[in-house]
Protein backbone atom coordinates (compact mmCIF):
# COMPACT_ATOMS: atom_id res chain seq x y z
CA UNK A 1 0.00 0.00 0.00
CA UNK A 2 1.43 3.18 -1.08
CA UNK A 3 2.56 5.51 2.08
CA UNK A 4 0.66 7.58 3.73
CA UNK A 5 -0.01 11.38 2.46
CA UNK A 6 -1.63 14.42 4.20
CA UNK A 7 -4.05 16.81 1.65
CA UNK A 8 -5.79 19.23 3.51
CA UNK A 9 -8.40 21.58 1.85
CA UNK A 10 -8.70 25.26 2.14
CA UNK A 11 -12.14 24.95 1.72
CA UNK A 12 -13.19 25.85 5.68
CA UNK A 13 -10.93 28.13 6.08
CA UNK A 14 -11.99 32.27 5.62
CA UNK A 15 -11.92 32.80 2.20
CA UNK A 16 -10.32 36.23 2.07
CA UNK A 17 -7.04 35.07 3.38
CA UNK A 18 -6.69 31.57 1.51
CA UNK A 19 -2.87 32.66 1.32
CA UNK A 20 -2.30 32.22 5.57
CA UNK A 21 -3.52 29.02 5.29
CA UNK A 22 -1.71 27.72 2.89
CA UNK A 23 1.33 28.92 3.90
CA UNK A 24 1.11 27.71 7.34
CA UNK A 25 -0.04 24.11 5.89
CA UNK A 26 3.16 23.85 3.93
CA UNK A 27 5.16 24.68 7.00
CA UNK A 28 3.82 22.08 8.65
CA UNK A 29 4.73 19.61 5.73
CA UNK A 30 1.90 18.64 4.10
CA UNK A 31 1.88 16.64 1.08
CA UNK A 32 -0.38 18.15 -1.31
CA UNK A 33 -3.14 21.15 -1.10
CA UNK A 34 -6.58 20.03 -1.83
CA UNK A 35 -8.60 22.70 -3.67
CA UNK A 36 -12.44 22.30 -4.15
CA UNK A 37 -13.79 23.56 -7.15
CA UNK A 38 -17.67 23.74 -7.71
CA UNK A 39 -19.51 24.94 -10.12
CA UNK A 40 -22.93 26.09 -8.69
CA UNK A 41 -24.65 23.11 -10.96
CA UNK A 42 -22.63 19.62 -10.39
CA UNK A 43 -23.04 20.70 -6.38
CA UNK A 44 -24.81 23.76 -5.34
CA UNK A 45 -21.47 26.29 -4.07
CA UNK A 46 -19.41 28.12 -6.71
CA UNK A 47 -16.01 28.53 -4.90
CA UNK A 48 -13.61 29.89 -6.95
CA UNK A 49 -11.33 29.04 -10.02
CA UNK A 50 -8.06 28.63 -11.78
CA UNK A 51 -6.75 31.98 -10.90
CA UNK A 52 -6.71 31.48 -7.27
CA UNK A 53 -5.32 28.38 -7.34
CA UNK A 54 -2.41 29.52 -9.74
CA UNK A 55 -1.72 32.11 -7.36
CA UNK A 56 -1.44 29.63 -4.14
CA UNK A 57 0.95 27.60 -6.44
CA UNK A 58 3.09 30.34 -6.30
CA UNK A 59 3.43 30.85 -2.97
CA UNK A 60 4.41 27.46 -1.81
CA UNK A 61 6.46 24.70 -3.12
CA UNK A 62 3.46 22.05 -2.18
CA UNK A 63 2.07 20.59 -4.85
CA UNK A 64 -1.73 21.31 -5.20
CA UNK A 65 -4.51 19.40 -6.51
CA UNK A 66 -7.89 20.18 -8.00
CA UNK A 67 -10.73 18.49 -7.07
CA UNK A 68 -13.06 19.52 -9.61
CA UNK A 69 -16.86 19.10 -8.28
CA UNK A 70 -18.11 20.40 -11.83
CA UNK A 71 -20.61 19.36 -14.82
CA UNK A 72 -17.71 19.74 -17.15
CA UNK A 73 -14.56 18.94 -15.78
CA UNK A 74 -12.97 18.58 -19.48
CA UNK A 75 -13.75 22.06 -20.46
CA UNK A 76 -11.40 23.50 -16.90
CA UNK A 77 -8.37 21.14 -17.32
CA UNK A 78 -6.52 23.51 -19.57
CA UNK A 79 -6.80 26.51 -16.73
CA UNK A 80 -6.06 24.11 -13.99
CA UNK A 81 -3.02 22.72 -15.15
CA UNK A 82 -1.53 26.09 -16.52
CA UNK A 83 -2.22 27.14 -13.05
CA UNK A 84 0.41 24.37 -11.64
CA UNK A 85 -1.82 21.10 -10.29
CA UNK A 86 -0.19 18.46 -10.77
CA UNK A 87 -3.12 16.00 -10.14
CA UNK A 88 -6.70 16.59 -11.44
CA UNK A 89 -9.41 14.95 -9.95
CA UNK A 90 -12.91 15.24 -11.74
CA UNK A 91 -16.16 12.88 -10.90
CA UNK A 92 -17.16 10.23 -12.87
CA UNK A 93 -21.05 11.62 -12.27
CA UNK A 94 -20.05 14.27 -14.27
CA UNK A 95 -18.90 12.38 -17.75
CA UNK A 96 -19.71 9.52 -19.76
CA UNK A 97 -15.87 9.68 -20.80
CA UNK A 98 -13.83 8.86 -17.80
CA UNK A 99 -11.31 6.64 -19.22
CA UNK A 100 -10.91 9.33 -22.19
CA UNK A 101 -10.34 11.95 -19.31
CA UNK A 102 -7.75 9.82 -17.95
CA UNK A 103 -5.92 9.35 -20.74
CA UNK A 104 -6.21 12.76 -21.97
CA UNK A 105 -4.89 13.94 -18.37
CA UNK A 106 -1.35 11.51 -18.40
CA UNK A 107 -1.15 12.40 -21.95
CA UNK A 108 -0.58 15.80 -20.78
CA UNK A 109 1.93 14.69 -17.77
CA UNK A 110 -0.42 15.19 -14.91
CA UNK A 111 -1.43 12.81 -12.47
CA UNK A 112 -5.33 11.23 -13.29
CA UNK A 113 -7.77 11.35 -9.99
CA UNK A 114 -11.12 9.87 -10.75
CA UNK A 115 -14.06 10.69 -7.93
CA UNK A 116 -17.07 9.08 -6.97
CA UNK A 117 -20.25 10.25 -4.88
CA UNK A 118 -21.23 8.46 -1.85
CA UNK A 119 -24.27 7.33 -3.97
CA UNK A 120 -22.26 5.70 -6.89
CA UNK A 121 -21.22 2.04 -6.60
CA UNK A 122 -17.08 1.12 -6.99
CA UNK A 123 -17.91 -0.66 -9.34
CA UNK A 124 -18.25 1.91 -11.84
CA UNK A 125 -14.30 2.81 -11.16
CA UNK A 126 -13.64 -0.48 -12.07
CA UNK A 127 -13.08 -0.06 -16.20
CA UNK A 128 -10.79 2.74 -15.27
CA UNK A 129 -8.13 0.98 -12.92
CA UNK A 130 -5.25 0.80 -15.07
CA UNK A 131 -5.84 4.42 -16.46
CA UNK A 132 -5.84 6.19 -13.40
CA UNK A 133 -3.19 7.51 -10.60
CA UNK A 134 -5.86 8.11 -7.73
CA UNK A 135 -9.24 7.11 -6.97
CA UNK A 136 -11.57 9.82 -4.60
CA UNK A 137 -13.73 8.18 -2.32
CA UNK A 138 -15.87 10.83 -0.94
CA UNK A 139 -17.04 10.06 2.28
CA UNK A 140 -19.51 13.02 2.36
CA UNK A 141 -21.63 14.44 -0.09
CA UNK A 142 -19.90 16.93 -1.71
CA UNK A 143 -20.09 20.51 -1.52
CA UNK A 144 -20.04 21.35 1.97
CA UNK A 145 -17.13 21.27 4.98
CA UNK A 146 -18.20 20.06 7.89
CA UNK A 147 -19.82 16.67 7.48
CA UNK A 148 -19.53 13.66 9.41
CA UNK A 149 -18.01 10.67 7.38
CA UNK A 150 -20.26 7.73 6.04
CA UNK A 151 -18.98 4.77 7.26
CA UNK A 152 -20.29 3.17 4.47
CA UNK A 153 -18.29 4.54 2.37
CA UNK A 154 -15.29 2.74 3.28
CA UNK A 155 -16.34 -0.32 2.08
CA UNK A 156 -15.58 1.12 -1.67
CA UNK A 157 -12.18 1.96 -0.33
CA UNK A 158 -11.47 -1.63 0.67
CA UNK A 159 -12.67 -2.91 -2.51
CA UNK A 160 -10.47 -0.50 -4.78
CA UNK A 161 -7.28 -1.67 -2.25
CA UNK A 162 -8.18 -5.02 -3.16
CA UNK A 163 -8.36 -4.12 -7.19
CA UNK A 164 -5.12 -2.58 -6.98
CA UNK A 165 -3.31 -2.78 -4.00
CA UNK A 166 -1.03 -0.01 -5.68
CA UNK A 167 -3.44 3.04 -6.23
CA UNK A 168 -3.39 6.25 -4.50
CA UNK A 169 -6.62 5.49 -2.67
CA UNK A 170 -7.88 9.30 -1.47
CA UNK A 171 -10.92 10.00 1.05
CA UNK A 172 -12.52 13.43 1.33
CA UNK A 173 -14.93 14.56 3.93
CA UNK A 174 -15.25 14.09 8.02
CA UNK A 175 -11.56 13.09 8.26
CA UNK A 176 -10.03 14.31 11.90
CA UNK A 177 -7.64 12.64 13.74
CA UNK A 178 -10.08 9.48 15.08
CA UNK A 179 -11.99 9.23 11.92
CA UNK A 180 -8.88 8.98 9.35
CA UNK A 181 -7.67 5.66 11.60
CA UNK A 182 -10.72 3.96 10.34
CA UNK A 183 -10.02 5.08 6.78
CA UNK A 184 -6.20 4.31 6.83
CA UNK A 185 -7.45 0.49 8.13
CA UNK A 186 -10.07 0.21 5.00
CA UNK A 187 -6.80 1.04 3.13
CA UNK A 188 -7.08 4.42 2.27
CA UNK A 189 -3.84 6.38 2.06
CA UNK A 190 -4.41 9.59 0.95
CA UNK A 191 -6.03 11.89 3.25
CA UNK A 192 -8.28 15.12 2.59
CA UNK A 193 -8.81 17.29 6.03
CA UNK A 194 -10.92 20.38 6.02
CA UNK A 195 -12.83 21.60 9.03
CA UNK A 196 -11.00 19.37 11.29
CA UNK A 197 -7.86 21.93 10.75
CA UNK A 198 -10.01 24.92 11.74
CA UNK A 199 -10.58 23.40 15.08
CA UNK A 200 -7.68 22.46 16.45
CA UNK A 201 -4.77 25.12 18.34
CA UNK A 202 -3.41 25.51 14.96
CA UNK A 203 -3.26 24.41 11.72
CA UNK A 204 0.85 22.90 12.45
CA UNK A 205 -0.96 21.18 15.69
CA UNK A 206 -3.46 19.68 13.59
CA UNK A 207 -1.09 18.51 10.86
CA UNK A 208 0.78 16.81 13.35
CA UNK A 209 -1.78 14.64 14.93
CA UNK A 210 -3.23 13.64 11.18
CA UNK A 211 -0.03 12.49 10.51
CA UNK A 212 0.85 11.05 14.04
CA UNK A 213 -2.39 8.88 13.38
CA UNK A 214 -1.80 7.67 10.78
CA UNK A 215 1.95 7.00 10.97
CA UNK A 216 0.67 3.19 12.33
C1 LIG B 1 -16.52 18.55 0.13
C2 LIG B 1 -15.06 18.71 -0.20
C3 LIG B 1 -14.12 18.37 0.90
C4 LIG B 1 -14.40 19.07 2.19
C5 LIG B 1 -13.67 18.41 3.31
O1 LIG B 1 -17.27 18.68 -1.01
O2 LIG B 1 -14.70 17.92 -1.32
O3 LIG B 1 -12.77 18.52 0.46
O4 LIG B 1 -14.10 20.40 2.14
O5 LIG B 1 -14.04 19.06 4.45
P1 LIG B 1 -14.26 18.32 5.83
O6 LIG B 1 -12.91 17.75 6.22
O7 LIG B 1 -14.70 19.40 6.74
O8 LIG B 1 -15.27 17.24 5.64
ZN1 LIG C 1 -12.51 17.79 -1.90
Amino acid sequence: MPHPQIAPSILSFPADDYRSAVRELAAAGVDWIHLDVMDGQFVPPITFGADLAKALHQLVPTPIEAHLMTLTPALHFDAFIEAGCKRVIFHTEATDHAHLLCLQLRKRGILAGVAINPGTPVETLYPMLDVMDLALVMTVNPGWGGQSLITECLDKVSKLREWRPDLEIEVDGGIDADSIAMAQAAGANVFVSGSYLTRTPTIGYGVAQLKRACAG
